[in-house]
């Protein structure tokens, strides 16, 4: 046994510290126990289907003559028809499994015939039930477990009830309250439903199940890391990974739960919470004690924070084809269903220095091809197959290397974990049983089944027999915190909300290859047809544009604009091609003067550009200034400000040194543009004393549809526009607010000028401009004249075709 096996065994001893405590406790303190388990919801579907027969193991396991239990099944229904319900449920759901033997059937008859049903409705029912409950029995200790598998709307309430009458904190009893998700549906209601619980339950108390932090192979995942420390952690880093695919997909659709999936969705159902919990046990620092949660939860939470919110472009969504019927069925809220996504795709980034550039792709649909729930970590290829090569093509990069946690179904015998031979041997720890891989399939994951180590848990419970045994002996590691709930709601919360209305794509049930997706510069499209998708994203990128051209009308789309270059493209290859521009304009500054100065102007237009640049891990950064063309005079808190929105879509997911970013002095502790602060010189001086040339190399302007450029509006003094001896200066709005703006001078001396021009809106002001023969002073966009440089017009198929 290696060292780390050793080790393992060792910790899974520690591990159990938790069942050792309390075995210890009742041994030699002789001290007596009784339990009692409240579920609430026991007629349920999931008690029916997972809770009773967790509760029987835990019964099975525990009682004994110092422990004993009552368990009590809480529903809506009368009294006699709920406990005729409910004998019903026990007697088909309680089973015996393979150790079926007298002592497990006799276990079962007992427990069975200690479940009670009670209907509670009124307080003074809930008040008469909880009084009764500590009644019970002459023991020492009481512990009370309050399940509540009901829906989330009556957690407040119901917690409310519970703990007037039943939250007894005294040395004798110890009580749990155990929530299911969702828990709120975004980041504010998540929060709103903990404040509320707070005031009745203390933290500590409160158990919340993310069922998938119970199955058998997940519990291995941060173990398996452990003992495979010295070979595997080198190589989980972005030198190493391509890409790690977190996936779960279903053949099942909604069934009759269509009311709840309408409120969900399958972002909120799985991904917010299942799979972006996997995400962190596979990138998460190894803690250096698996036993101490404190440490476990601490590293958990760090790599949280640095996981960036999902982007709307990094999102496809779709709905399987039946859907609408089953929810006309069910005479739910139509107008919602038509939005529900029953399928999803995330691309999500994970910004520190192991996982940067890194894709983690999150998948999770419903009506699909097969039952498969997978972490896959897909190694980068460094090996060319010489000789022996089955393909027949012999440089080609031949063995696919990849890590799988195979937590449910799929092609393998049993959920377990394969590793490609060509990755490395791993060392499989007390937990796990080594087996030869077989499969229906020729290929498992596009691998042959004898080229993977594989080995499966020893232990396969059912993900909710783990939770709830964990639950009762009170080791928190298995379940939620609040502060990590949050941090994955701040991950998804954003991006539900902008595409609360977004047009899924409809698929057929089963194998609908429509669904095949891929990543395209940091964002994901659906591979067939995927310009209707691009088109699905402008709408939600830029609201008024909806450009449709002909191919007649594109080839009649001149090469110049105003005797400028001009380049015209849908609006999504705009941003890209003007993003790639950009990038082309750094590396080459970069190569002559090693330095890169960019001036961003400000408003909506370019919000797209500044996200994908923030998406390009590659860009020249550590090299880069950036600086503003204009600002409004506002408080840089604003959302007004156009320095806040650099900030936001680009300089916070950036590695900029901060004394490359020059945002302009519009907010001196507070005083807003006044006039004796001099703002305008000082930010003149800054480009002064740093630009030797005064020369930026590009420089992004917009276009006003009154023809105003930077903050240079018409009606001002044109020669204050363009006096040499200014390079900066306040200037005035339309609407005569305050603004400070980078002059012509500076502006026409760049390098390179962009035009950035998108939005039927802007239509107007293009017509004009392309009717004015000679310069006319009154248009201030007209006035921008590189010296010795280039513009270019960016303009989209929106503005252009009006
Ligand atoms: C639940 C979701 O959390 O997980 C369901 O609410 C989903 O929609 C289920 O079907 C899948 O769980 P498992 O354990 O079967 O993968």
């Amino acid at each position: 046994m290696s060292f780390y096996c050793k080790l393992m065994s060792k910790m899974k001893l520690l591990l159990y510290f938790c069942i050792y405590v309390k075995i210890f406790s009742f041994i030699f303190a002789y001290e007596l126990q009784h339990t009692d388990v409240v579920l609430l919801g026991g007629t349920g579907d999931l008690a029916k289907k997972y809770l009773w027969q967790g509760f029987f193991s835990l019964f099975q396991k525990y009682s004994n003559e110092n422990s004993s239990f009552s368990f009590t099944a809480i529903g809506r229904t009368v009294y006699e028809e709920g406990t005729k319900k409910l004998k019903e449920i026990l007697t088909s759901s309680v089973k015996c499994g393979k150790e079926k033997n007298d002592t497990c059937e006799e276990k079962k008859s007992e427990f069975i015939s200690l479940v009670k049903y009670a209907n509670l409705k009124t307080q003074y029912e809930y008040e008469t039930f909880c009084q009764n409950l500590s009644k019970k029995e002459m023991s020492t200790k009481n512990g009370h477990i309050f399940y509540l598998s009901i829906p989330p709307s009556a957690y407040e309430s119901t917690v409310k009830t519970l703990s007037e009458y039943c939250y007894r904190n005294d040395n004798e009893t110890w009580t749990r309250f155990v929530l299911e998700k969702p828990f709120g549906r975004d980041l504010e209601s998540a929060q709103q439903q903990a404040n509320t619980i707070a005031e009745y339950v203390q933290e500590t108390d409160l158990f919340r199940i993310d069922h998938y932090l119970g199955k058998s192979v997940v519990k291995q995942i941060l173990l398996f890391r452990k003992s495979n420390k010295e070979t595997l952690e080198p190589l989980l880093n972005r030198q190493y990974v391509d890409r790690i695919e977190i996936v779960m997909k279903e053949i099942i659709g909604v069934k009759d739960r269509t009311e709840f999936y309408n409120q969900v969705g399958v972002i909120r159902d799985v991904m917010q919470n299942h799979l972006t919990e996997l995400l962190t046990l596979v990138t998460m620092e190894l803690p250096r004690n698996l036993t101490d949660s404190k440490e476990i939860e601490e590293q958990r939470n760090r790599l949280l924070i640095k996981v960036r919110p999902v982007r709307e472009s990094g999102i496809l969504t779709g709905q399987y084809s039946k859907y609408l019927e089953e929810a006309i069925g069910a005479k739910g809220n139509l107008s919602q269903s038509k939005y529900t996504p029953t399928f999803a795709a995330a691309l999500l980034k994970i910004e520190n220095s192991r996982w940067t550039g890194v894709p983690f792709i999150l998948m999770s649909g419903k009506m699909l091809d097969e039952r498969s729930s997978y972490i896959r970590i897909i190694f980068r290829e460094r090996i060319f197959c010489v000789t022996g090569c089955t393909d027949g093509n012999s440089s080609h990069m031949h063995y696919p290397r990849q890590l799988i946690f195979q937590i449910g179904h799929g092609d393998v015998p049993s959920p377990g974990i394969l590793v490609s031979k060509s990755l490395f041997k791993p060392v499989w720890c007390p937990g796990l049983t080594e087996l030869s891989v077989t499969s229906k399939d020729s290929l498992i994951h596009g691998q042959r089944p004898g080229d993977f180590h594989y080995a499966v848990s020893k232990d396969k419970h059912e993900a909710y027999k783990s939770l709830i045994e964990d639950m009762y002996l009170g080791c928190k590691e298995s379940f939620v915190t609040l502060e990590r709930l949050l941090l994955l709601w701040k991950i998804w919360s954003p991006v539900l909300e902008s595409i609360e209305t977004r047009v899924t794509r409809i698929y057929k049930e089963g194998a609908d290859h429509s669904l095949n997706f891929r990543i395209d510069n940091d964002h994901l499209v659906f591979i067939n047809d995927s310009q209707s998708d691009i088109l699905e994203l402008e709408d939600s990128i830029v609201h008024d544009v909806k450009p449709i051209i002909s191919p007649t009308d594109m080839l009649m789309i001149p090469s110049t604009f105003m005797g400028e270059n001009l380049v015209c493209k849908d609006l999504i290859f705009l941003f890209h091609s003007l993003a790639d521009r950009i990038k082309n304009i750094a590396v080459m500054a970069i190569q002559k003067r090693n330095v890169f100065h960019l001036a961003l102007s400000g408003g909506n237009s370019p919000v797209p550009l500044f996200q994908i640049l923030a998406e390009d891990s590659d860009f020249p950064w550590s090299v880069t200034h950036i600086w503003q063309v204009d600002e409004r005079c506002v408080s840089q808190k604003s959302d007004k400000s156009n320095f806040l929105s650099i900030y936001q879509n680009l300089i916070r997911h950036i590695n900029i040194p901060f004394f490359n970013i020059h945002f302009m002095p519009v907010d001196i502790n507070g005083r807003i543009c006044e006039e004796s602060d001099k703002g305008d010189n000082h930010y003149e001086e800054a480009v002064k004393y740093i630009l030797d040339d005064l020369r930026f190399d590009a420089v992004l302007l917009g276009l006003g549809k009154d023809g105003h450029t930077a903050s240079l509006f018409p009606g001002e003094k044109y020669s204050s526009f363009l006096s040499d001896n200014k390079l900066v200066a306040y200037t005035k709005a339309k609407d005569q607010s305050q603004r400070m703006s980078l002059l012509l001078p500076l502006i026409n001396k760049a390098r390179d000028i962009i035009v950035l021009v998108t939005g039927k809106s802007k239509h107007g002001i293009l017509q004009t401009l392309s009717e004015i023969t000679s310069n006319n002073a009154k248009i201030p966009i007209t006035l921008v004249k590189p010296a010795d440089g280039n513009l270019t017009w960016y303009i989209d198929y929106g503005a252009w075709m009006g």
